[in-house]
Parts: structure tokens; C-alpha cells; sequence
């Protein structure tokens, strides 16, 4: 789905066990000048817009380290090499949930399912 402009459209599932009843999806509007990945639109959504969002942001770059590993779209993607078009809309969870999930989109690690590949297309 495209939304106008050079915005992106995030909705993120959020989830903190310490303080919220229930999980629920937040949207974020992002400005962008460019196609950028899904873990930098994080973390500009963190920086710029909702210090709360929490993810793992480290960045190895190399699909090696696999923090990055969530669903985008109901796809199991590593979000370091996924590519968001301005004026596209995704919507980004935790890999897993309830199990294994530690808050908004962390999960354990070692968890099984983080330790599976992530579907992005390699081609
Ligand atoms: S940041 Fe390491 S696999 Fe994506």
C-alpha cells in the first residue's frame, strides 16, 4: 500500500509486559528522502519521533548476527537489508509472540525462531 508523498508509513506492534494489558499497533509517519531499510526507519522512529519503541539496533550489516530478524508484512525479514520506498506503508512485529517476546519488538535471543533464516529474497 503506498501512502502520498516521500512519508512512510510504519505500524509497529507495541507491547511493554510492565505496564500494558494488551498489545496494540502504534503508526508513525516518517519523512524520507530516499528508500531506506527497515532498521534505519526504526531507528529514526526512536530518535526522532518515540524514544519508548523499543528493538535491537545494532547493525552488523551482513545478515550475520540476525538481531535484526522480525516480521515486516507478515514476513519472517531481517530488517538491516529490507528496502522501505518513500510513500510505502509496512507493518513491522516481533518474530515471535507471546512466546519468547521481551517487549514492543524484542525478542529473546536464542529464541528458536530467531534462529531461522529470514525470507528476504537474496536475488
Ligand atoms: S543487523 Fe545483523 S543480520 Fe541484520
Amino acid at each position: 500500500m503506498d501512502v502520498l508523498g516521500n512519508t512512510i508509513s510504519a505500524k509497529v506492534f507495541r507491547f511493554d509486559p510492565d505496564s500494558d494489558k494488551e498489545p496494540r499497533y502504534q503508526e508513525y509517519l516518517v519523512p524520507v528522502e530516499e528508500e531506506i531499510s527497515a532498521l534505519v526507519l526504526l531507528n529514526r522512529i526512536q530518535q526522532e519521533i518515540d524514544p519508548t519503541l523499543s528493538f535491537r539496533s545494532f547493525c552488523c550489516g551482513l545478515q550475520m548476527c540476525r538481531s535484526c530478524l522480525m516480521r515486516i508484512d507478515g514476513k519472517r525479514r531481517f530488517a538491516c537489508i529490507t528496502l522501505v520506498k518513500p510513500g510505502a506503508a509496512l507493518t513491522i512485529d516481533p518474530l515471535t509472540f507471546p512466546g519468547g517476546h521481551i517487549k514492543d519488538l524484542v525478542i529473546e535471543i536464542g529464541d528458536k525462531n530467531e534462529e531461522d533464516e529470514g525470507d528476504n529474497d537474496h536475488s
